[in-house]
């Protein structure tokens, strides 16, 4: 099929490199000149394992190209994707004016049928809206086109996503009638697996399921923070209390792994996007609101901890961070747990020694040049010197460090595990006074703060 993808970011990416390697031809369009000469020469702008190589195989084979041509890009594709981004307003609320803008540029440009589907996250209702501006652009010409709109959100996890297109657990295709079904239908026919994974519903549905489902995980997350700021306080260990639930099929172990908060541009945003929507149409969702404030309140569990063991003052202090993406496998830093905490430990007078396999440069991008920042080759270097050391993301490579060389390299060995990776009492055993995330009474360290 020949396919156009409008927006290189992330999901547009990863969805043209995909849908290239299944066969299709497909043209990505973007504004940014420069963003797409790098992509042209063969640079991805964001690190994600395995798509390097598929946009390297499908350019080689003549399948994907990029192009800042609109009206080329019109012309290739007889369906026609909007995944540019959707930046959250002052309210909250999802701003549309680039999909909107998008939507306007296929209606100026298209000379025959074209069948436009959004797959940027966008509130209920949006797709009314692509339909709209394309009916006015294309009456504004005077000339008869016909089209449809489809609503086709992706759920794909950042670090995991080339696998999440290719193997999906579902996709979800909301239109409002049968040629727009059997188009995408036919594409993600390949993507199907044992049974067929595609779930036709109607536009308004698929709209809403984007968001139901980042609010459900989120949910779930917040929750089980909640459970462990109370496991704190009873002196219960969250991590004993988690594999008894997890066994219960209906809860099931996703999800349920509590830590300093979660980040990325997902959940947040869509947490608050729905909240704001909510609340638009005159309905208080009270749990939705709150899953954002208990996340901002997790957010500050690491500095609360590392506060507690030094007696409420950090000045002076150097505290040692492994990992700043907002999670494994992302150069990310968007709403990342690390970011509050080294802000924290700045106001408070405290230096950051810091190592992450992929996020430096971004966090170099965001900060800059600080005093009270260094940036360091590895994990042991990071920690050299530092009076605490703070696990912040879960990367591999952190798993299995040598306690008894890292206790002998730090200043005082005071470990934090925002991700509760480690076993308390194998860290105590080398020296090392053990802070987890709602594990009180398994590292025998009160850590309520009232
Ligand atoms: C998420 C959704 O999973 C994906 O389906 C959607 O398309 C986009 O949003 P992503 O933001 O890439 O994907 O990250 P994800 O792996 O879901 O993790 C989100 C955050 O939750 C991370 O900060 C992670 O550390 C945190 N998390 C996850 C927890 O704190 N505990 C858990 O049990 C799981």
């Amino acid at each position: 099929m020949r396919i156009t993808i409008f927006g290189t970011g992330y999901v547009g990416l990863v969805t043209g490199a995909c849908l290239a390697h299944s066969g299709n031809h497909v043209v990505c369009v973007d504004i940014d000149e420069d963003k797409i000469a790098r992509l042209t020469r063969g640079e991805i702008p964001i690190y994600e394992p395995g798509l390097e190589q598929i946009v390297h195989e499908s350019v080689a084979s003549g399948r994907l190209r990029f192009t800042t041509d609109a009206a080329d890009a019109v012309a290739h594709g007889t369906l026609q994707f909007i995944a540019v981004g959707t930046p959250p307003d002052e309210d909250g609320s999802a701003d549309l004016k680039y999909v909107l803008k998008v939507a306007q540029t296929i209606g100026e440009h298209m000379n025959d049928y074209r069948l436009v589907i959004t797959k940027s996250t966008v509130p209920v209702g949006t797709s009314d809206k692509v339909r709209a501006q394309l009916a006015s652009a294309v009456a504004e010409r005077g000339v008869d086109v016909e089209f449809d709109v489809a609503s086709n959100p992706e759920f794909l996890k950042e670090g995991a996503a080339i696998d999440d297109f290719m193997k999906p657990d579902r996709v979800v295709v909301g239109v409002d009638n049968e040629r727009a079904a059997e188009h995408l239908r036919a594409l993600y026919a390949p993507f199907n697996r044992q049974h067929d994974r595609t779930i036709v519903m109607d536009i308004r549905s698929a709209e809403l399921t984007k968001y139901a489902a980042n609010v459900m995980l989120a949910t779930k997350i917040s929750l089980m923070n909640e459970l462990s700021q109370v496991a704190d306080r009873v002196d219960a260990d969250i991590e004993q209390v988690r594999r008894a639930i997890g066994a219960d099929h209906r809860i099931g172990y996703h999800f349920i792994y509590p830590g300093c908060g979660f980040g990325g541009s997902c959940f947040p945003k869509d947490v608050r996007a729905l909240g704001q929507t909510a609340a638009e149409l005159g309905y208080e969702a009270e749990i939705i609101n709150s899953v954002e404030r208990v996340n901002n309140r997790q957010k500050s569990v690491l500095f609360d901890k590392l506060r507690y063991h030094f007696g409420g003052d950090l000045t002076g202090k150097t505290i040692a961070l492994w990992g700043l993406a907002f999670k494994p496998n992302t150069d990310d830093m968007r709403e990342a747990p690390a970011c509050t905490l080294m802000e924290s430990l700045w106001a408070a007078g405290a230096r950051v020694r810091a190592y992450d396999p992929e996020a430096m440069g971004e966090t170099r991008r965001i900060y800059g040049e600080r005093d009270d920042l260094t940036l360091c080759t590895d994990g042991e270097t990071a920690a050299t010197g530092a009076d605490a050391l703070v696990l912040v993301t879960e990367w591999h490579i952190f798993r299995t460090p040598d306690f008894d060389a890292l206790a002998g390299l730090m200043n005082t060995p005071v470990l934090v595990d925002g991700r509760n990776i480690y076993k308390p009492s194998y860290v105590a055993q080398a020296g090392f006074a053990y802070y987890g995330i709602g594990r009180s009474a398994a590292s025998g360290a009160r850590t309520t703060l009232g």
